[in-house]
């Protein structure tokens, strides 16, 4: 049998959208093993009562993918999902299953692919690489797609802080979330995002983190995602004022992640009262980033 533990992400960190994520220390844990026939799906924790368990898995379908390009292939197989990140939550439940999916297939057939293969690959099925690359990788990557859709990533050490998650009581789909952006966005906005984006890799390497509130701000995603997220503006508002160093809103939402020195309590705690102004229930997890 076959285990492997995968990190939730959250990605954009505020201005770097589909370019920037970050691994958390929390995790999903997949194990497989190959049987006579059949296939043999089982799912304990979140989503355990709402996720397929059938050739719809997409623990299953990313094994699938990978075994249809190799010579490799089970004669059944059982996989076990243990869940502990929340689904549709803009904390990369899905690149979780995605990248365990891939890297297990990869065991069963022998390695035939390299990690930068999986990592191609699991961007291919997720469509965007910043929750898959730091789900495969660990830590902070920077993940930049070629005009010919490969990968080419650079990896940074974590922050040396706490995060914290506020997670609402409702899912958001990424699809659902992604329609509401528009074609193109205005020149200066561009060059905003691009400027933050620059300061906050600066900031990260140089472990230098007075400017994190400023390095998190964006124009080019969170606004238009603002209706989807009863409250965002609020949250991300109150959560600066209780202490954190900066906020956003984590991934495609309508989760938002806050880094800070401490104060974690009181930051999770303002996360919560905010979204409960807007009529929303929420929970908060304290947390760090995973290597
Ligand atoms: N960059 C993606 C988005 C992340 O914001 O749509 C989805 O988790």
């Amino acid at each position: 049998m076959y285990r492997v533990k995968v990190p939730a992400t959250t990605a954009n960190l505020g201005p770097g959208f589909d370019i920037l994520g970050m691994a958390l220390d929390f995790y999903n844990i997949i194990e497989v093993r190959e049987r006579e026939e059949g296939l043999k799906i089982e799912i304990e924790g979140l989503g355990a009562d709402e996720l397929p368990t059938d050739e719809n898995n997409l623990a299953y379908q990313a094994m699938d993918y990978l075994f249809s390009r190799t010579d490799y292939s089970p004669a059944g197989l059982e996989i076990n999902l243990i869940n502990q990140i929340p689904l549709s939550r803009g904390l990369g439940s899905s690149a979780t299953v995605i990248v365990g999916g891939l890297v297990l297939a990869n065991c069963l057939a022998g390695e035939p692919f390299s990690t930068d293969e999986l990592l191609n690959f699991a961007t291919k099925i997720e469509g965007h690489p910043d929750n898959v690359a730091p789900a495969l990788l660990g830590g902070v990557v920077i993940s930049v797609m070629t005009e010919d859709g490969e990968i080419i990533y650079k990896r940074l050490d974590v922050p040396k802080l706490s995060t914290v998650v506020g997670i609402p009581d409702f899912k958001l789909s990424t699809t659902e979330a992604r329609e509401v952006l528009p074609a193109q966005v205005i020149f200066e906005d561009a060059v905003f995002n691009s400027s933050r984006v620059a300061l906050l890799i600066a900031s990260l390497m140089s472990k230098d983190y007075d400017l994190l509130a400023t390095c998190f701000e964006d124009r080019l995603h969170q606004s238009y995602r603002q209706d989807l997220v009863p409250g965002m503006d609020s949250v991300i508002k109150y959560t600066k004022e209780a202490g954190a160093l900066a906020v956003a809103l984590s991934g495609a939402g309508p989760s938002i992640i806050a880094l800070t020195l401490n104060q974690e309590e009181s930051v999770g705690k303002t996360m919560v009262q905010t979204f409960a102004r807007h009529g929303i229930e929420a929970n908060y997890k304290i947390t760090k980033p995973a290597t």
